[in-house]
């Protein structure tokens, strides 16, 4: 039984970055019907807290699921880098034609993330773009 079970590890990261959510397809109006002060042309930025959580088996040699330092490292490539002090929509080209909601950019970084990531694991992503508002990735 007990090499059956799975164990989750979980890595917490931060960055901020500054949005603006818009459909272009839509009149100015609309936009800001439905997106409000998220609409403002000029931009605002979020404390993004990020938990990056893995789930898999226990080597059985090392006593790790997955090497925390090599999960940083790889969060830092592929998020921290990227996204930290940077305009999501201007900076990032995952968001150039992509609305950057919390939702867009939790999936772009399990994207990115599970091309570097042992298929074995389990991977999902919880994006707090406030202590209030927070998405997951993929849903259960
Ligand atoms: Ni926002």
């Amino acid at each position: 039984m007990f090499d059956l079970m799975r164990t989750a590890v979980i890595r917490k990261e931060h960055f901020n970055a500054a949005h603006r959510l818009y459909n272009p397809a839509w009149s100015d109006q609309e936009n800001d019907r439905v997106f409000g002060k998220c609409n403002n042309p000029n931009y605002h930025g979020h404390n993004y807290e990020l938990l990056v959580k893995l789930t898999g088996k226990t080597d059985p040699e090392t006593g790790y699921v997955f090497d925390m330092k090599r999960l940083s490292d790889i969060i830092k490539d592929e998020v921290i880098e990227p996204f930290d002090h940077r305009n999501l929509n201007e900076d990032v080209p995952e968001f150039q034609s992509l609305n950057p909601t919390a939702e867009n950019i939790a999936m772009i970084i399990w994207r990115k993330l599970r091309d570097r990531i042992d298929p074995d694991y389990d991977l999902k992503i919880t994006l707090y773009e406030t202590e209030r508002n927070i998405v997951e990735y993929p849903a259960e």
